[in-house]
């Protein structure tokens, strides 16, 4: 939700800036807007709403004048999005850009209205500006005033801040939401993700809940809000291995669909050096101890879907009880301690607001806290007891695609890792072949061959995605990647359930698709598709040994999957369920890497 970039250095800041913000839209395309020193050190700012491509249009050849500068792009919370609303938001000679909540803005307002203050927005962020501003009048210097205005401050920000004053000066803050530092030659940045900067540099320090940072050009200083600037020290900078290759679309037409082929490599990465002899992820029980004695897996939208997917995995190889929770909700239920149990947040960004409050409230109950993030460095690598990172490398489209893929396959892993006796190398050898066979299917997949299946689907009054056992997560998945990007009715469910009421949305025109991985329970999911059959449903059907001889009997098309594995089986058919949402979506004429009103990081509630 918004994104920030601050820049200080001997280059000019604007295209660094307007290149950064381009990488962190995935977290809001409302509007957006830079604030730079122009020749005569005068601060401008320039704003617009929509997205980066019309900032830039407004910037023209205007690159700035050397020293710093800030950006914005922006997801609406408070007020609409407009012109007045984008930011930065400026009060006298302090310009800042925010990312976050103030929860105490009525308040402040009034008070700072009392004051003889006159808004000029909606938004709780130009409360910000001008706390700032009456510190700094008050004769703060720039970074102590900053530290004054937010002792008064309730709720969640990372902000970035210049002062007409000091126009080679940047402050950043990070409370509650994402803020990385990097630092370059002569140069530093810093941004709500790190693909905003990595074009520029490697070396990256992850700032804490609670600090604040002086920076100017190369010289970066942090120290906790609390503490006089004489103590903030050089921060430790560490390399992150990430490519910038990830965060660009190479010959791909959008993101998504790079990710989606993505997909083999994010499996493969996960595994790498994460199973020794016959052991998996040994780090695991090294930094939590004991195997638990029951599970609670904790996540919000696709991170859920893996969690479901991981209770299923879990329990059929170690036997420990699993019970997965949409974190949103278990975070305000009351918690049964539990001295024994682990809670497990499975989140993409890290920073999804409910699923670290879900994990927070556990672990006050007793709970020993792993995560299980794709971002190093994200609030819940560092918060949580023990961690465990996803490697699927940046994900930029809004829909996630390949960071799926390597929950899944780090749940597999755990799965392993908590099995009480010797995994056999017969197993072990299966898993490792996994990315590879996926591999090939991806490349099989690009062809035509989706074709009637995506043109049927696409003049559907309504998709429903059904299956049972590991097909209904899968068909939750589905629907959920297929809703947000083609913005057509769709629903997800466990097959059994549908004649206990969906089935009366049946009818000509409705079509079911159906994964069918879990050969387990094929004979009773193919009774339920007769039964959408009979009441004019059209099948699709999705699985391996799919016979030919039965299309018109319980099914009327079908993608055919190889025969293999059910693990392999399971990365094959998300894949297809991403491949044919993305490809209805482009058909459609939709903006697939941003679909409307969402944004990649929710961290607001
Ligand atoms: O970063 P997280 O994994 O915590 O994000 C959770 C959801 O917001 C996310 O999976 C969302 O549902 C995706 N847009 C789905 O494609």
């Amino acid at each position: 939700m918004c994104g920030i970039m601050g820049y200080s250095g001997a280059r000019p800041p604007l295209p660094i800036l307007l290149s950064g913000l381009e990488r962190l839209e995935y977290r809001g395309y409302d509007s957006s807007g830079v604030a730079f020193f122009d020749d005569s050190d005068e601060i401008h700012v320039i704003r617009t709403t929509g997205k980066i491509s019309a900032l830039k249009d407004r910037v023209g050849k205007e690159e700035g004048h050397p020293g710093s500068a800030i950006g914005h792009i922006r997801w609406a919370t408070h007020g609409a999005a407009t012109v007045q609303n984008a930011h930065p938001h400026q009060s006298g000679p302090i310009v800042l850009v925010h990312n976050g909540i103030v929860e105490n803005e009525q308040a402040l307002k009034e008070e700072l209205r009392r004051e003889g203050v006159r808004f000029d927005s909606d938004t709780d962020t130009e409360v910000l500006a001008h706390l700032v501003s009456s510190a700094y009048r008050a004769g703060s210097d720039f970074p102590s005033s900053v530290q004054a205005a937010l002792s008064r401050v309730e709720g969640s920000y990372a902000l970035a801040i210049i002062s007409r004053d000091h126009p080679s000066d940047l402050v950043v803050v990070r409370q509650g939401a994402p803020l990385l530092i990097g630092v370059g030659e002569g140069e530093a940045f810093a941004a709500s993700d790190i693909p905003a900067f990595l074009h520029f540099t490697r070396q990256v320090y992850s700032m804490k809940n609670g600090e604040i940072a002086f920076i100017r050009h190369g010289s970066v200083k942090v120290g906790k809000l609390l503490d006089p600037p004489s103590e903030w020290k050089t921060p430790e900078f560490s390399t992150v291995s990430w490519d910038p290759f990830f965060a660009e679309k190479g010959t791909y037409r959008h993101f998504m669909e790079k990710e989606i082929f993505e997909g083999s490599r994010a499996v493969m990465d996960t595994f790498s050096g994460r199973i020794v002899g016959d052991r998996a992820l040994p780090e695991l029980l090294e930094a939590l101890g004991e195997r638990p004695g029951s599970i609670t897996m904790v996540a919000c939208g696709t991170s859920w879907h893996a969690a479901l997917l991981g209770r299923l995995f879990i329990e059929a190889a170690t036997g420990i009880p699993v019970s997965v929770e949409i974190a949103s909700e278990f975070r305000y239920r009351p918690i049964l301690s539990s001295r024994e149990g682990w809670i497990v947040g499975i989140s993409q960004s890290g920073e999804t607001a409910d699923t670290l409050g879900a994990i927070e409230a556990a672990r006050k109950t007793g709970y020993k806290t792993l995560g299980i993030t794709n971002v190093p460095g994200s609030t819940m690598e560092r918060e949580s007891g023990a961690c465990l990172l996803t490697h699927a490398g940046p994900e930029i489209g809004v829909a996630s695609t390949k960071a799926f893929q390597a929950q899944v396959a780090i749940l597999l892993l755990m799965s392993l890792a908590l099995s009480p006796g010797h995994v056999s190398m017969e197993r072990i050898e299966s898993l490792l072949r996994v990315p590879v066979r996926l591999e090939s299917f991806l490349e099989s997949m690009v062809s035509e061959r989706f074709d009637p299946v995506i043109d049927r689907i696409r003049q559907s009054t309504l998709v429903l995605f059904a299956g049972r056992g590991l097909d209904y997560p899968l068909s939750l998945e589905g629907a959920l990647k297929f809703k947000e990007i083609t913005y057509r009715p769709a629903d997800g469910y466990p097959s059994g359930e549908l004649k206990h009421g969906p089935i009366a949305l049946v009818e000509p025109g409705v079509t079911i698709v159906a994964p069918m991985i879990d050969s387990s329970l094929r004979t009773k999911e193919v009774s339920n598709l007769r039964e959408i059959r009979a009441r004019g449903g059209y099948v699709i059907a999705l699985g391996p040994d799919i016979e030919e001889s039965q299309r018109g009997v319980w099914y009327d098309d079908k993608v055919d999957l190889p025969h293999e594995s059910a693990s392999t089986g399971i990365f094959q058919a998300a894949a297809v369920l991403q491949y044919l949402a993305y490809r209805v979506a482009v058909m459609l004429g939709n903006d697939v890497d941003q679909p409307r009103n969402l944004a990649k990081s929710v961290t607001v509630e």
